[in-house]
């Protein structure tokens, strides 16, 4: 059967695009990445990720979807091995653009299920009354499936499958039938969640509901540029991996979506519109509620303490405690906006990781949208399992880390090499600028060229000791053993 979907309208395209982008790293993973390695020290390497990777990878993955997309092909193993006919190793890289999708998809799934558990306890008022322990306790609880005592037999399990069923069923909707439509209801409410939570938390006064800090505090924690430790590796590995992560590349998902770009619209300004979009959700937004409401309670060194030990603690340990100190209606209020926000930023990246699989599945062998959808929902539910069962194992951390963190990298680098170098920056320019609705600044040829490749090269080559110190590592339970094993054989 042709794969004969398209986008509905622009904006559906550029909402749904940043939908992929926008998800739980920008109000999750940037907080804690930016207090772990130093707050103002970090957002320098960040914005310079961003300008020599981010925003070129952004424009590599929009022309190289619409030229593929052109010819039939919305997975990356036939969009990889168009751009160089004569080299089949291209197929079989591009099978990374699939893999880490799904791979990511199976623990993300599952976090993003714990964001509508969350609103559904914000609703009831679950947390009114409890002490700060006890909020931290019902997370831990909810996780450890043995003796999850949180109101609701195996809760995590039944909203993890409710959310797989949500994902599923949007996806068989088609792209404008169900992506766009969610994107277009999903991306401005959250936007406007995080305008209120922003201004609830950069107007908190000290003295106020137990506040010991002004909001502004954390606001200047992160903003004020510190020089001290710019030059350390990890805080560069850091800012590498959040904007990988945040903006969707090195995954295969962007390429899947523009391939169904008609073959003479403009990639160029929808790319940087998508690609801002998430960096204003991220650093303004995403940085304005965790960092100064925790700030604003807990004080800069506790809180700096507290990411120490992971990074989802401030987002679910810790602020509905918080938002149950402006008394229970406000904490309906804020519990709402702040895992509705979630969710939305959580699904519309989900559903856009579904859909290489199914481009490639309907493109290869011809299945049925529906069926294609289905098939995914089946695939994360087995390879999402572990990562359910075995949390506290470490399994979810462990996917998070092969495909979440190395993949995304990993992929990145084949795809520059291909567009800069073999498919050659001659046409790959004439990619990037067929249609273009801006003038994409020549500079950005150099940069595709020489600078991000060696950038991406040096950020993996940078974390090569990272990646053989995990391999080595001994004493690990079995279930993480079991998980990489898992992962390798997906890649194999
Ligand atoms: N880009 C998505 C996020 O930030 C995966 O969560």
């Amino acid at each position: 059967m042709a794969n004969t979907e398209s986008w509905g309208s622009r904006v559906g395209l550029i909402l749904a695009m940043a939908g992929n982008a926008v998800g739980l790293g920008n109000f999750l993973r940037f907080p804690v990445q930016a207090i772990q390695n130093g707050g103002g020290a970090f957002i320098i390497p960040y914005l310079v990720c961003f300008l020599l990777m981010g925003i070129p990878l952004l424009w590599v993955e929009w022309s190289m979807g619409r030229f593929g997309g052109r010819k039939g092909n919305h997975s990356t193993p036939f969009i990889l091995h168009e751009m160089d006919p004569k080299r089949a190793l291209w197929k079989y890289i591009g099978v990374f653009g699939i893999f880490t999708n799904i791979a990511v998809a199976a623990y993300y799934c599952y976090l993003e299920s714990w964001t509508l558990s969350y609103l559904w306890h914000s609703i009831a008022g679950t947390f009114n009354g409890q002490t700060a322990d006890q909020v931290a306790g019902f997370f831990g609880n909810y996780v450890d499936i043995n003796t999850s005592t949180t109101g609701i037999p195996f809760e995590p399990i039944v909203f993890w499958i409710i959310c797989l069923l949500l994902n599923t069923w949007i996806l068989a909707k088609g792209l404008s039938g169900g992506v766009e439509k969610v994107a277009k209801v999903g991306m401005p409410l959250l936007i406007l969640f995080g305008i209120f939570l922003a201004i609830m938390a950069v107007t908190l006064k000290s003295g106020e509901h137990g506040a010991v800090n002004d909001g502004t505090v954390g606001l200047n924690f992160l903003w004020t540029p510190d020089y001290s430790s710019i030059w350390t590796a990890k805080v560069w590995l850091a800012a590498a991996g959040q904007i990988f992560f945040t903006l969707s590349v090195g995954m295969g998902s962007i390429q899947c979506y523009a391939s169904y770009v008609k073959k003479k619209d403009d990639i160029a300004l929808n790319a940087m519109s998508a690609g801002w979009m998430n960096e204003f959700v991220e650093v303004v937004l995403g940085a304005s509620i965790i960092i100064p409401i925790s700030i604003g309670y807990l004080g800069i060194d506790r809180v700096v303490e507290m990411t120490q030990s992971g990074g989802l603690g401030l987002g679910f340990k810790t602020l509905p405690y918080l938002f149950t100190q402006w008394g229970p209606t406000l904490a309906m209020i804020a519990g709402v906006c702040w895992f509705g926000l979630l969710f939305f930023a959580g699904i519309t990246s989900s559903l856009a990781m579904g859909t290489p699989v199914m481009g490639f599945l309907k493109d290869e062998f011809g299945w049925k949208h529906k069926n294609a959808a289905w098939f995914f929902g089946l695939i994360i539910l087995v390879l999402g399992l572990p990562t359910v069962l075995y949390f506290n194992e470490g399994v979810f951390d462990e996917y998070d880390y092969w495909a979440g963190t190395v993949g995304l990298v990993v992929f990145a680098l084949f795809e520059i090499i291909l567009f800069a170098w073999v498919f050659g920056m001659d046409k790959g320019w004439k990619e990037i600028t067929a249609g273009a609705d801006i003038k994409v600044p020549t500079i950005f040829r150099f940069i595709i060229k020489y600078v991000t490749p060696l950038f991406i090269g040096g950020v993996f080559v940078a974390s090569l000791p990272g990646i053989l110190e995990k391999i080595t590592s001994t004493g690990l339970p079995w279930q993480v053993h079991a998980a990489r094993v898992l992962l390798l054989l997906m890649f194999a």
